[in-house]
């Protein structure tokens, strides 16, 4: 059975939480490769919310090796307070199914006042960044000055790094951010010591373990946090996380060679949203936007932020097909979309006369263009019982073929509400 890669395709929430959560019955290990708590999953099983920043979502299932690879930022404060809620319902009982990688960057209370004193002074040019420190430490990793998780186990270690980087972070606060809060080695290093000791039972080469896992013929689900148009490199620059969010850097933020992993499931939702600032061409900041934050409860796991809602973006659909290779499709939460009279697809961008159907590399292009859409019916029907496609509403069912028409490729997986059962599995991603 392949190993497969779950990605979100538009700006973040896309749903994956739920999805991961889904296919988490067909692996045996389920591997978190990027990013850090500025990601929020949402999983709702039997009436009961979680919502996981940092654990994979593998957590809530029994016997599921989760793993948190070296390309993840870990807050450990954050990790601590979700290991102990975890346990507190009745799961994580087996602690070695949780494997921490000992090359995992590490966030600690200077990175999110950095973080946080950064957006401040940005003004018009902010980020709107979740202000979780994610930014700045994957900036120290890349200038090699990072502080890792196995160096949590090392007072000595430790003790320089911080000296070092304290030295920067301090003078940045004070003297470039003008804030007031700086941060003494000595805090900052017992506040850390405190978290390593907690954490090394769950430190490992986890490399070496998803590695070999797979060598045993065991199955493994890697699961993207943020989504495509947030990638550092490819998204709307710099209106970005500071990770690569798609498929590629499930291979360099675990460890394991992209010959070892054969399918990428993207997820797309119905609707686009985002959260923060920059460019969003199919953005509606009228009722029918209010209308989808409301009755899709778009507003931030992470922060409580509303989020922006708009049309689906084929445009940046195709876009993030290609940069991930996504091999397997998933559309979520069609569910919110029942009631609208009509439904628009942005098809294209219109600039000075020209339309492009492609994303454009230029900025001004892409910011300043119209959409250009298509117009669907809607249709009024609750569909969140049904579990056959065939009985979707056939407004619907033309909805979900014209995206696949224009994406190239058939979806696995449709998702019709919130719970997991609220689902029509139309194919197996490992399987097909
Ligand atoms: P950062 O990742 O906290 O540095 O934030 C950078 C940008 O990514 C901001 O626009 C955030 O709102 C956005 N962002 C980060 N994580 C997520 C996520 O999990 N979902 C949606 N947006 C996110």
């Amino acid at each position: 059975m392949p190993n497969v890669v779950v990605v979100g395709l538009q700006w973040g929430d896309e749903g994956k939480g739920k999805v991961v959560d889904i296919y988490t019955q067909f692996a045996d290990l389920v591997v978190r490769f990027q990013g850090g708590s500025n990601a929020g999953h949402t999983i709702i099983v039997d009436d009961v919310k979680t919502v996981l920043h940092l654990l994979p979502s593998g957590i809530l299932h029994q016997n599921k090796i989760c793993v948190i690879g070296s390309g993840v930022t870990v807050d450990p404060d954050i990790l601590w307070q979700e290991i102990e809620a975890v346990k507190q319902s009745g799961h994580l009982s087996d602690e070695s199914l949780l494997r921490i990688s000992y090359e995992a960057a590490v966030i600690s209370r200077y990175h999110k006042a950095l973080d946080d004193a950064s957006e401040q002074s940005m003004g018009e040019r902010k980020i709107g960044t979740t202000k979780r420190g994610i930014g700045p430490s994957y900036e120290e990793r890349v200038a090699r000055r990072g502080i890792r998780i196995k160096d949590l186990l090392s007072r000595k270690t430790l003790e320089e790094k911080l000296r070092h980087n304290l030295k920067y972070a301090n003078f940045l606060l004070k003297e470039y951010y003008q804030v007031s809060d700086t941060f003494s080695v000595e805090d900052e290093l017992d506040y850390l010591c405190e978290f390593g000791k907690k954490l090394k039972p769950f430190m490992e080469d986890t490399s070496l373990l998803v590695y070999s896992e797979i060598k045993r013929g065991r199955n493994v689900l890697f699961e993207g946090a943020q989504g495509t148009m947030l990638d550092l490199d490819y998204g709307t620059y710099p209106f970005v996380t500071s990770s690569n969010t798609i498929a590629g850097a499930a291979s360099t933020g675990t460890g394991v060679g992209p010959g070892m992993i054969e399918r990428v499931l993207g997820i797309v939702k119905a609707y686009t949203t985002r959260v923060g600032m920059g460019p969003f061409p199919t953005e509606l900041e009228d009722e029918v936007g209010q209308r989808l934050r409301d009755v899709g409860k778009e507003y931030g796991a992470t922060t409580g932020r509303p989020r922006r809602c708009g049309w689906l973006d084929a445009v940046l659909l195709r876009y993030a097909l290609r940069l991930n290779g996504v091999t397997n499709l998933a559309l979520t939460k069609l569910d919110v979309l029942t009631g609208l009279p009509k439904i628009k697809i942005c098809t294209g961008y219109k600039y000075q006369g020209k339309i492009y159907d492609e994303y454009p590399y230029s900025e001004t292009v892409f910011n300043n263009s119209e959409p250009v859409y298509e117009e669907l019916a809607g249709w009024s029907e609750p569909i969140g019982e049904i579990r056959d496609f065939d009985e979707l509403p056939a407004a619907a069912k033309r909805y979900v073929r014209r995206i696949e028409d224009l994406a190239g490729i058939k979806f696995s997986f449709v998702s019709v509400g919130p719970k997991r059962g609220d689902s029509l599995v139309l194919r197996n991603p490992f399987r097909e």
